[in-house]
Protein backbone atom coordinates (compact mmCIF):
# COMPACT_ATOMS: atom_id res chain seq x y z
CA UNK A 1 0.00 0.00 0.00
CA UNK A 2 1.41 3.46 -1.08
CA UNK A 3 2.01 6.48 1.33
CA UNK A 4 -1.34 8.08 0.25
CA UNK A 5 -3.59 4.90 0.55
CA UNK A 6 -2.32 4.44 4.05
CA UNK A 7 -3.44 8.17 4.58
CA UNK A 8 -7.02 7.33 3.10
CA UNK A 9 -6.68 4.43 4.87
CA UNK A 10 -6.91 6.08 8.12
CA UNK A 11 -9.23 9.25 7.09
CA UNK A 12 -11.50 6.25 6.26
CA UNK A 13 -11.38 4.51 9.39
CA UNK A 14 -11.88 8.29 10.88
CA UNK A 15 -14.91 9.36 9.84
CA UNK A 16 -16.29 5.49 9.43
CA UNK A 17 -15.91 5.68 12.94
CA UNK A 18 -17.20 9.09 13.39
CA UNK A 19 -20.06 8.41 12.33
CA UNK A 20 -21.35 5.20 13.67
CA UNK A 21 -20.72 6.06 16.83
CA UNK A 22 -23.80 8.14 18.39
CA UNK A 23 -23.65 11.88 19.60
CA UNK A 24 -21.66 12.66 23.01
CA UNK A 25 -24.19 14.84 25.19
CA UNK A 26 -21.86 17.78 24.23
CA UNK A 27 -22.02 17.35 20.22
CA UNK A 28 -26.04 16.86 21.19
CA UNK A 29 -26.39 19.90 22.48
CA UNK A 30 -24.24 21.60 20.09
CA UNK A 31 -26.37 21.06 17.43
CA UNK A 32 -29.72 22.29 19.59
CA UNK A 33 -30.99 18.87 19.43
CA UNK A 34 -31.93 17.03 22.50
CA UNK A 35 -30.87 13.45 23.29
CA UNK A 36 -28.91 11.48 21.07
CA UNK A 37 -29.73 10.94 17.21
CA UNK A 38 -31.65 7.83 16.82
CA UNK A 39 -29.27 6.44 14.13
CA UNK A 40 -28.31 2.38 13.87
CA UNK A 41 -24.87 2.86 15.18
CA UNK A 42 -22.68 0.34 15.69
CA UNK A 43 -20.59 2.82 18.11
CA UNK A 44 -20.71 3.08 22.09
CA UNK A 45 -17.84 3.88 24.44
CA UNK A 46 -14.71 4.45 22.83
CA UNK A 47 -12.74 1.26 23.29
CA UNK A 48 -9.06 1.94 24.66
CA UNK A 49 -7.47 1.06 21.25
CA UNK A 50 -9.57 3.37 19.73
CA UNK A 51 -8.89 6.23 22.46
CA UNK A 52 -4.66 5.74 22.23
CA UNK A 53 -4.39 4.30 19.03
CA UNK A 54 -3.79 5.82 15.87
CA UNK A 55 -6.88 6.74 14.46
CA UNK A 56 -9.39 9.21 16.17
CA UNK A 57 -12.52 10.21 15.37
CA UNK A 58 -13.32 13.35 14.97
CA UNK A 59 -15.71 15.37 16.80
CA UNK A 60 -18.98 15.72 15.47
CA UNK A 61 -20.29 19.16 13.88
CA UNK A 62 -17.52 21.01 15.64
CA UNK A 63 -16.55 23.19 12.91
CA UNK A 64 -19.52 23.35 10.95
CA UNK A 65 -20.77 24.99 14.50
CA UNK A 66 -18.54 27.78 13.97
CA UNK A 67 -18.95 28.48 10.31
CA UNK A 68 -22.66 28.19 10.61
CA UNK A 69 -25.48 27.09 8.98
CA UNK A 70 -29.01 28.72 9.90
CA UNK A 71 -31.69 26.93 11.99
CA UNK A 72 -33.60 26.85 9.39
CA UNK A 73 -31.30 24.89 6.93
CA UNK A 74 -30.89 22.53 9.98
CA UNK A 75 -34.26 21.81 11.06
CA UNK A 76 -35.44 21.07 7.37
CA UNK A 77 -32.76 18.13 7.13
CA UNK A 78 -33.46 14.69 8.72
CA UNK A 79 -31.78 14.76 11.61
CA UNK A 80 -29.04 12.53 11.12
CA UNK A 81 -27.46 14.03 8.36
CA UNK A 82 -27.69 17.08 10.66
CA UNK A 83 -26.08 15.59 13.76
CA UNK A 84 -23.24 14.13 11.82
CA UNK A 85 -22.13 17.11 10.02
CA UNK A 86 -18.20 17.42 9.86
CA UNK A 87 -18.07 20.42 7.22
CA UNK A 88 -16.10 23.54 8.12
CA UNK A 89 -18.46 25.99 6.27
CA UNK A 90 -21.78 26.37 4.89
CA UNK A 91 -20.54 26.34 0.66
CA UNK A 92 -23.87 26.60 -0.80
CA UNK A 93 -24.16 30.28 1.13
CA UNK A 94 -21.20 31.15 -0.65
CA UNK A 95 -22.32 29.66 -4.53
CA UNK A 96 -24.87 31.07 -6.86
CA UNK A 97 -26.32 27.59 -7.44
CA UNK A 98 -29.58 27.36 -9.02
CA UNK A 99 -32.42 25.65 -10.24
CA UNK A 100 -31.42 23.18 -13.31
CA UNK A 101 -27.82 22.97 -12.03
CA UNK A 102 -25.55 19.50 -11.75
CA UNK A 103 -24.14 19.82 -8.73
CA UNK A 104 -21.10 17.69 -7.40
CA UNK A 105 -20.14 17.39 -3.64
CA UNK A 106 -16.70 16.11 -3.26
CA UNK A 107 -16.21 13.63 0.06
CA UNK A 108 -20.31 14.45 0.55
CA UNK A 109 -20.08 13.06 4.09
CA UNK A 110 -23.88 11.73 5.61
CA UNK A 111 -25.07 14.11 3.12
CA UNK A 112 -25.95 17.42 4.48
CA UNK A 113 -24.82 19.75 2.14
CA UNK A 114 -26.30 17.44 -0.99
CA UNK A 115 -29.38 17.22 0.76
CA UNK A 116 -29.50 21.03 0.69
CA UNK A 117 -27.86 21.60 -2.93
CA UNK A 118 -31.08 18.73 -4.37
CA UNK A 119 -33.56 21.35 -2.64
CA UNK A 120 -32.05 23.99 -4.73
CA UNK A 121 -31.53 22.34 -8.51
CA UNK A 122 -34.90 20.60 -7.64
CA UNK A 123 -36.21 17.83 -9.84
CA UNK A 124 -34.81 19.51 -13.33
CA UNK A 125 -31.47 19.52 -11.41
CA UNK A 126 -29.05 16.70 -9.84
CA UNK A 127 -26.79 16.31 -6.58
CA UNK A 128 -23.98 14.01 -6.71
CA UNK A 129 -22.53 13.44 -4.00
CA UNK A 130 -18.46 10.88 -3.72
CA UNK A 131 -17.44 9.39 -0.79
CA UNK A 132 -15.42 7.15 -0.17
CA UNK A 133 -16.34 5.65 3.20
CA UNK A 134 -19.02 3.01 3.05
CA UNK A 135 -20.55 4.15 6.26
CA UNK A 136 -20.85 7.75 5.39
CA UNK A 137 -22.49 6.41 1.64
CA UNK A 138 -24.99 4.69 3.50
CA UNK A 139 -25.44 7.63 5.76
CA UNK A 140 -26.00 9.86 2.78
CA UNK A 141 -28.87 7.45 0.89
CA UNK A 142 -30.53 6.90 4.00
CA UNK A 143 -30.85 10.67 4.56
CA UNK A 144 -31.48 11.45 1.19
CA UNK A 145 -34.57 8.96 1.17
CA UNK A 146 -36.25 10.15 4.53
CA UNK A 147 -35.51 13.94 2.89
CA UNK A 148 -38.00 12.34 0.01
CA UNK A 149 -35.44 13.41 -2.46
CA UNK A 150 -35.11 11.33 -5.46
CA UNK A 151 -32.58 14.01 -7.65
CA UNK A 152 -29.60 12.85 -5.64
CA UNK A 153 -26.99 10.24 -6.54
CA UNK A 154 -24.45 9.07 -3.91
CA UNK A 155 -21.04 7.39 -5.95
CA UNK A 156 -17.93 5.66 -4.29
CA UNK A 157 -15.11 6.76 -5.06
CA UNK A 158 -11.89 8.83 -4.54
CA UNK A 159 -11.69 12.35 -4.75
CA UNK A 160 -8.53 12.08 -6.66
CA UNK A 161 -10.02 10.20 -9.26
CA UNK A 162 -13.32 11.22 -9.94
CA UNK A 163 -15.94 8.29 -10.98
CA UNK A 164 -17.32 11.13 -13.01
CA UNK A 165 -17.54 12.21 -17.06
CA UNK A 166 -15.52 14.93 -17.66
CA UNK A 167 -16.91 18.35 -18.27
CA UNK A 168 -20.59 17.33 -16.47
CA UNK A 169 -20.83 19.36 -13.75
CA UNK A 170 -22.13 23.02 -13.52
CA UNK A 171 -21.10 23.38 -9.71
CA UNK A 172 -18.39 21.89 -7.80
CA UNK A 173 -18.89 22.45 -3.78
CA UNK A 174 -16.95 20.58 -0.83
CA UNK A 175 -16.77 20.87 2.75
CA UNK A 176 -13.66 20.06 4.98
CA UNK A 177 -12.30 17.40 2.65
CA UNK A 178 -9.95 18.10 0.33
CA UNK A 179 -7.84 19.23 3.39
CA UNK A 180 -7.94 15.05 4.21
CA UNK A 181 -6.05 14.25 1.02
CA UNK A 182 -2.41 12.99 0.26
CA UNK A 183 -3.05 14.41 -3.14
CA UNK A 184 -4.00 17.51 -3.53
CA UNK A 185 -2.84 18.56 -7.13
CA UNK A 186 -4.91 15.46 -7.97
CA UNK A 187 -8.08 16.85 -6.79
CA UNK A 188 -7.59 19.83 -8.23
CA UNK A 189 -7.17 18.82 -11.37
CA UNK A 190 -9.70 16.71 -11.25
CA UNK A 191 -11.91 19.42 -10.31
CA UNK A 192 -11.17 21.47 -13.73
CA UNK A 193 -11.63 18.29 -15.75
CA UNK A 194 -15.42 17.72 -14.51
CA UNK A 195 -16.75 21.24 -14.86
CA UNK A 196 -18.35 22.27 -17.76
CA UNK A 197 -16.51 25.16 -19.57
CA UNK A 198 -17.84 28.06 -17.30
CA UNK A 199 -18.56 25.81 -15.16
CA UNK A 200 -17.77 26.95 -11.14
CA UNK A 201 -16.09 25.64 -7.37
CA UNK A 202 -16.96 26.66 -4.12
CA UNK A 203 -15.29 24.56 -1.42
CA UNK A 204 -15.02 25.34 2.25
CA UNK A 205 -11.77 24.16 3.59
CA UNK A 206 -9.25 24.39 6.46
CA UNK A 207 -5.91 26.70 5.64
CA UNK A 208 -3.01 26.56 7.90
CA UNK A 209 -1.15 29.27 7.43
CA UNK A 210 1.20 29.57 10.15
CA UNK A 211 2.19 26.25 12.40
CA UNK A 212 5.05 24.51 12.72
CA UNK A 213 5.97 21.36 10.33
CA UNK A 214 5.86 18.75 13.20
CA UNK A 215 2.31 19.42 13.65
CA UNK A 216 1.26 18.72 9.89
CA UNK A 217 3.46 15.53 9.72
CA UNK A 218 1.56 13.89 12.96
CA UNK A 219 -0.65 11.14 11.34
CA UNK A 220 -3.31 11.16 14.48
CA UNK A 221 -4.08 14.72 13.34
CA UNK A 222 -4.58 14.42 9.71
CA UNK A 223 -8.09 13.09 10.35
CA UNK A 224 -8.90 16.01 12.29
CA UNK A 225 -8.63 18.32 9.57
CA UNK A 226 -5.04 19.85 10.72
CA UNK A 227 -2.52 17.71 10.00
CA UNK A 228 -3.06 18.02 6.29
CA UNK A 229 -3.99 21.64 5.58
CA UNK A 230 -1.67 23.95 3.21
CA UNK A 231 -2.06 27.15 3.34
CA UNK A 232 -4.66 29.42 1.36
CA UNK A 233 -1.92 30.89 -0.92
CA UNK A 234 -0.63 27.40 -1.50
CA UNK A 235 -4.45 26.10 -2.25
CA UNK A 236 -5.07 29.34 -4.54
CA UNK A 237 -1.78 28.40 -6.45
CA UNK A 238 -2.93 24.65 -6.49
CA UNK A 239 -6.18 25.76 -8.02
CA UNK A 240 -5.05 28.13 -9.99
CA UNK A 241 -1.90 26.10 -11.55
CA UNK A 242 -5.25 23.29 -12.21
CA UNK A 243 -6.40 25.82 -14.93
CA UNK A 244 -8.94 27.49 -12.95
CA UNK A 245 -9.83 31.16 -13.00
CA UNK A 246 -11.00 33.69 -11.06
CA UNK A 247 -9.71 32.30 -7.68
CA UNK A 248 -10.72 33.80 -4.84
CA UNK A 249 -11.40 33.38 -1.33
CA UNK A 250 -15.15 34.13 -0.70
CA UNK A 251 -14.85 34.53 2.98
CA UNK A 252 -12.37 33.49 5.75
CA UNK A 253 -13.36 32.56 9.31
CA UNK A 254 -9.95 32.22 11.64
CA UNK A 255 -10.13 30.02 14.60
CA UNK A 256 -9.10 30.70 18.09
CA UNK A 257 -6.23 28.10 19.86
CA UNK A 258 -8.99 26.86 21.91
CA UNK A 259 -11.52 26.17 18.51
CA UNK A 260 -8.31 24.10 17.13
CA UNK A 261 -7.42 22.78 19.98
CA UNK A 262 -11.60 21.33 20.04
CA UNK A 263 -10.80 19.66 17.04
CA UNK A 264 -7.85 17.99 17.16
CA UNK A 265 -8.58 16.60 20.79
CA UNK A 266 -12.19 14.83 20.53
CA UNK A 267 -13.44 13.76 23.62
CA UNK A 268 -12.64 10.54 22.94
CA UNK A 269 -9.08 11.05 23.77
CA UNK A 270 -9.58 13.68 26.67
CA UNK A 271 -11.98 11.48 28.48
CA UNK A 272 -9.53 8.87 28.09
CA UNK A 273 -6.59 8.83 30.02
CA UNK A 274 -4.12 7.94 27.66
CA UNK A 275 -0.55 8.43 28.76
CA UNK A 276 0.84 11.56 28.50
CA UNK A 277 -2.43 13.21 29.40
CA UNK A 278 -3.55 15.24 26.31
CA UNK A 279 -5.52 17.73 27.31
CA UNK A 280 -7.86 20.61 25.31
CA UNK A 281 -5.96 23.46 27.88
CA UNK A 282 -2.34 21.62 26.83
CA UNK A 283 -2.87 21.95 23.17
CA UNK A 284 -4.45 25.25 23.44
CA UNK A 285 -1.31 26.37 25.20
CA UNK A 286 0.78 24.97 22.59
CA UNK A 287 -1.27 26.53 19.23
CA UNK A 288 -0.69 29.97 21.46
CA UNK A 289 3.08 29.56 22.02
CA UNK A 290 3.54 28.47 18.10
CA UNK A 291 1.62 31.12 17.05
CA UNK A 292 -0.40 28.31 15.02
CA UNK A 293 -2.75 29.77 12.77
CA UNK A 294 -5.79 27.94 11.15
CA UNK A 295 -8.81 29.31 9.34
CA UNK A 296 -11.81 27.73 7.29
CA UNK A 297 -11.99 29.49 4.20
CA UNK A 298 -14.73 29.52 0.84
CA UNK A 299 -12.94 29.27 -2.09
CA UNK A 300 -14.44 30.54 -5.27
CA UNK A 301 -12.91 29.41 -9.01
CA UNK A 302 -14.39 29.06 -12.13
CA UNK A 303 -13.43 27.05 -15.55
CA UNK A 304 -12.61 29.25 -18.18
CA UNK A 305 -14.90 29.08 -21.18
C1 LIG B 1 -14.69 16.12 7.35
S1 LIG B 1 -15.79 14.98 6.59
C2 LIG B 1 -16.87 16.11 5.74
C3 LIG B 1 -18.15 15.46 5.29
C4 LIG B 1 -19.17 16.41 4.69
N1 LIG B 1 -18.62 17.16 3.60
C5 LIG B 1 -19.74 17.33 5.75
O1 LIG B 1 -19.64 18.55 5.58
O2 LIG B 1 -20.27 16.84 6.75
C6 LIG B 1 -14.79 14.31 5.33
C7 LIG B 1 -15.50 13.33 4.39
O3 LIG B 1 -14.71 13.19 3.22
C8 LIG B 1 -14.52 11.82 2.92
N2 LIG B 1 -13.19 11.74 2.30
C9 LIG B 1 -12.01 12.12 2.84
N3 LIG B 1 -11.01 11.95 1.98
C10 LIG B 1 -11.57 11.45 0.84
C11 LIG B 1 -11.04 11.06 -0.43
N4 LIG B 1 -9.75 11.15 -0.68
N5 LIG B 1 -11.90 10.58 -1.36
C12 LIG B 1 -13.24 10.47 -1.09
N6 LIG B 1 -13.79 10.83 0.09
C13 LIG B 1 -12.96 11.32 1.05
C14 LIG B 1 -14.64 11.11 4.24
O4 LIG B 1 -15.05 9.78 4.04
C15 LIG B 1 -15.70 11.95 4.96
O5 LIG B 1 -17.00 11.50 4.67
Amino acid sequence: MSDHEKIREQVKEAYAKAVSRPPSEEESARDGMEGPASTASSGGAPSSESCCGKVVSPSKGVLALLAGYTDEELRSLPRDAAVNSFGCGNPLALSEIAEGDTVLDLGSGAGIDILLAARIVGPTGKAIGVDMTDEMIERAKANAAAAGLNNVDIRKGIIEELPVDSESVDWVISNCVINLSPEKEKVFAEIARVLKPGGRMLVSDVVLDEAPDFLRSLPALHGSCIAGAISEKEYKEGLAAAGLAGVEARSRQEYDCAAIARLVVSEEVSGCGCGGGLSKELVESFLEANRVVAASVGFFARKPV
